[in-house]
């Protein structure tokens, strides 16, 4: 089968090949996603050689800096928007304790039989007589277009060669909405200990790439399934399952936790919002109690799961700055919009909800929406009406009162200075007594009224204005 390499930089690497008779392929994702439709800007260049050498000689030609990798024997340069990776035929053997590999001489077929799945193991020529040939020796274009994951080798080699390629199984299987070969899925359970040896950091890049596909849960599922979920992410493993006491049982609150990401994942493609989504009910293990007259509680899931967010952070190595801020923020409020639904919204309850929840209240609405995951088709319809009007409130509310950058309108100085005070237990008692009269509408959000509430207030505390204090 011939495959067309429509950019021109393909000419030029195949002239370098004939000047210096040396056979070069591009391999890997680049082909794999010629087949899937799907343009790249990453091109791999297996060299029967020297790759680095055939680097700096492309490098030379195209005019392109060329950035050389000793340890890995490759070498990279950018050619326009694109990224060529050039790397010698491998005939890898990996040492057993380390991901590191020890580079050796190989043939074509030796560096594909390497590789981690047969559909990332396909190569197109770029020698003279077989310019364009797709080289596929194990049925690679097969299993793309049997929608299969499946390693060249006895996956359990294949695996304990690199343990990152269970992560990129699942990870592929999900961004593709692939099946895993039986074989393979039966290898990643059997060695799924040896995840240990592969960084935090290359774990979480995988669970990311899981999390910003389509359909997430096919990928949890697979990690749940293999066992890996329970050794990357013990929290997460730990919501499964149902307990039933005196017949009462709870939801599956793993299951459940995969229903609202696949429903968050419709509306929302923010990494961070999906993290809050696998977040929110993460508490409720550790929460779990059954009360006698109410069954099933969680009392405070929302207040001890956004205290975990941190720990959880931390342990994946994912970023602990303003986004984790975020995705903890809307562990601890989303039942908040939940419990404005079932009752009647106060304005009060509104304003303090806003006031909570800030410029994140478009996203802790969309989180609670994908939270309603009832089979009740009534209840659902309840739900969602109520929903409505809640936002409804919220932006007559938030139109009227201007709660959702809120600034106190009286400030610490103001009240330092009208009553001649420095600071002290008594300028914060006052601030909050002005926010809570107008969260609770005692007074309206403007400077005026804030003034006139907070000589009353300090007046309440024993505190005398300066104005009147000479009189
Ligand atoms: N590869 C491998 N084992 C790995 C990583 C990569 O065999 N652990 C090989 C595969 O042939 C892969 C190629 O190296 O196609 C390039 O890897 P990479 O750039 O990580 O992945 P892509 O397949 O290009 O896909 P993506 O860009 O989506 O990660």
């Amino acid at each position: 089968m011939k495959k067309n390499l429509g950019h021109p930089v393909f000419k030029i690497l195949a002239n370098i090949a004939a000047e210096t008779q040396t056979e070069a392929y591009v391999i890997g994702g680049y082909v794999r996603d010629i087949f899937l439709s799907r343009p790249s800007k990453d091109i791999d260049v297996v060299i029967l050689g020297n790759g680095i050498e055939f680097a700096e000689l492309a490098g030379k030609q195209l005019k392109s800096k060329v950035a050389v990798f000793k340890n890995f024997g490759t070498a990279m340069l950018r050619f326009q928007d694109l990224e060529i990776e050039f790397v010698g035929a491998r005939k890898e053997s990996y040492r057993a304790d380390s991901r590191k590999p020890i580079v050796e001489n190989g043939t074509i077929e030796d560096d594909q039989l390497r590789r981690d799945f047969t559909i990332n193991a396909l190569a197109i020529s770029l020698n003279k007589d077989t310019y364009g040939d797709l080289v596929n020796p194990f049925n690679g274009v097969e299993d793309l277009n049997n929608r299969l994951i499946r390693t060249p080798l006895d996956p359990e080699v294949t695996f304990s060669d690199d343990p990152l390629r269970m992560m990129r199984a699942i990870r592929f299987a999900t961004q593709l909405n692939f099946n895993i070969d039986k074989a393979a899925l039966a290898a990643i359970s059997k060695q799924k200990d040896r995840i240990k040896i592969v960084s935090k950091e290359r774990i979480t890049d995988e669970l990311n790439k899981i999390i910003l596909s389509p359909v997430p849960s096919i990928g949890f599922k697979h990690l749940f399934d293999t066992g890996l979920l329970h050794l990357i992410f013990p929290q997460m493993a730990n919501l499964y399952g149902v307990e039933i006491i005196n017949g009462k049982g709870h939801k599956d609150n793993f299951y459940h936790t995969l229903q609202v990401l696949d429903n968050i994942c419709e509306v929302t493609g923010d990494l961070w919002l999906r993290w809050a989504a696998i977040l929110h009910d993460i508490a409720k293990p550790p929460t779990k109690r059954f009360e006698e007259n109410h069954g099933w509680t969680f009392h405070g899931h929302e207040d001890k799961g956004a205290r975990m967010v941190p720990q959880i952070f931390t342990q994946l190595k994912l970023p602990l700055n303003e986004k984790m801020k975020f995705v903890q923020k809307l562990v601890q409020l989303h039942l908040r919009p939940i419990v404005l639904a079932q009752e009647i919204v106060t304005d009060s309850a509104v304003r303090r909800l806003l006031f909570d929840a800030g410029e994140d209240i478009e996203s802790l609405m969309l989180l609670c929406n994908a939270d309603v995951t009832t089979k009740n088709e009534y209840k659902v319809k309840k739900y969602r009406n109520n929903f409505e009007l809640v936002k409804q409130k919220l932006k007559d509310v938030e139109e009227r009162d201007k709660i959702r950058n809120w600034q106190p309108p009286v400030s610490g100085n103001d009240i330092m200075e009208v009553f001649g005070i420095s600071a002290g237990k008594e300028v914060g008692m006052i601030k909050n007594a002005i926010r809570e009269a107008i969260l609770e509408g005692e007074i309206t959000n403007d400077h005026d009224q804030a003034l006139a509430f907070m000589l009353m207030k300090g007046k309440e505390f024993g505190l005398i204005p300066v104005a009147e204090q000479s009189r």
